[in-house]
């Protein structure tokens, strides 16, 4: 399907990645080429134009190019394999709190049936509303502006939980009771500190502990200098599943 005004588009010019809407007045210069509305409006996805090429955005590009961060965000490196670690699938039913900015959400969307999400902070909430409007998506997630303490919730209703809160503690015991048995708790925990606190709560109702840090290098493609990039994003958090236990 060809490019059409009032849609996102993912321009790359070398090494450089843009996201921008497609609109009657665009137009964007990057070193000494130019692109306009007219050069890229009616063409399919994949074309070039000077140095640029012409791309749909994937969910990456839309989460980290175009996602307005209010808070502290999932990055996709973590945010993909935690939602496939899940078991997610098109027949399940997802727990997720705080919602943020909404980034973590927007991937479990895409693999779940419904997913359920509960934002205590009204900015914060709302803004993630914006983010999923902006892009169109999310359309199978109901976003609640509540502490995800005061939900009522029927036992055993979901089939994985993600909790991305400051401390998981307090709320260990309601998740238990929320999730089926057997089902995967995963968290996301910025210091060594938390998750030795987070593993001792987690002996009484769950089983199958694993932590893990996940390490993401880029790659420099000239195909006569492959080598790594001079810098990466060293420490985003420890991501850690458990299991329900009866
Ligand atoms: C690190 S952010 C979540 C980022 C989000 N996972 C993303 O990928 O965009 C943590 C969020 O949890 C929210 N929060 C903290 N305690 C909460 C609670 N008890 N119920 C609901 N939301 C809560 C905070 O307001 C904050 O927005």
């Amino acid at each position: 399907m060809s490019f059409r005004e009032g849609e996102f588009i993912l321009l790359v010019y070398e090494d450089k990645r843009y996201l921008k809407r497609l609109t009657k007045d665009f137009s964007l210069n990057v070193g000494k080429d130019v692109i306009r509305f007219t050069d890229i409006v009616d063409k399919p996805p994949g074309s070039s134009y000077r140095g640029f090429c012409l791309l749909k955005p994937t969910l990456e590009d839309i989460i980290l190019l175009g996602f307005e961060r209010k808070t502290q965000i999932v990055y996709p490196k973590d945010s993909f394999y935690i939602a496939f670690k899940m078991l997610v699938n098109r027949d399940s039913r997802v727990l997720e709190f705080g919602t943020g900015s909404g980034a973590f959400t927007a991937v479990l969307s895409h693999l779940a049936n419904e997913v359920w999400t509960y934002e205590a902070r009204a900015e914060f909430y709302s803004r993630a509303l914006k983010n999923w409007e902006k892009f169109g998506l999310c359309k199978n997630v109901k976003a609640f502006h509540m502490d995800f303490l005061q939900a009522e919730l029927e036992e055993s209703f979901f089939d994985g939980a993600f909790v991305d809160v400051k401390d998981p503690n307090p709320y260990i015991e309601k998740v238990w009771k929320v999730l089926r048995p057997g089902a995967i708790l995963a968290s996301l925990l910025p210091t060594a500190n938390q998750l030795s606190s987070v593993i001792n709560k987690l002996k009484e109702g769950f089983c199958s502990v694993e932590v893990l840090e996940i390490l993401h290098r880029y790659y420099k493609t000239n195909p006569e200098r492959i080598r790594p990039k001079d810098t990466m994003v060293g420490h985003t958090g420890y991501v850690l599943f458990a299991r329900k236990r009866i």
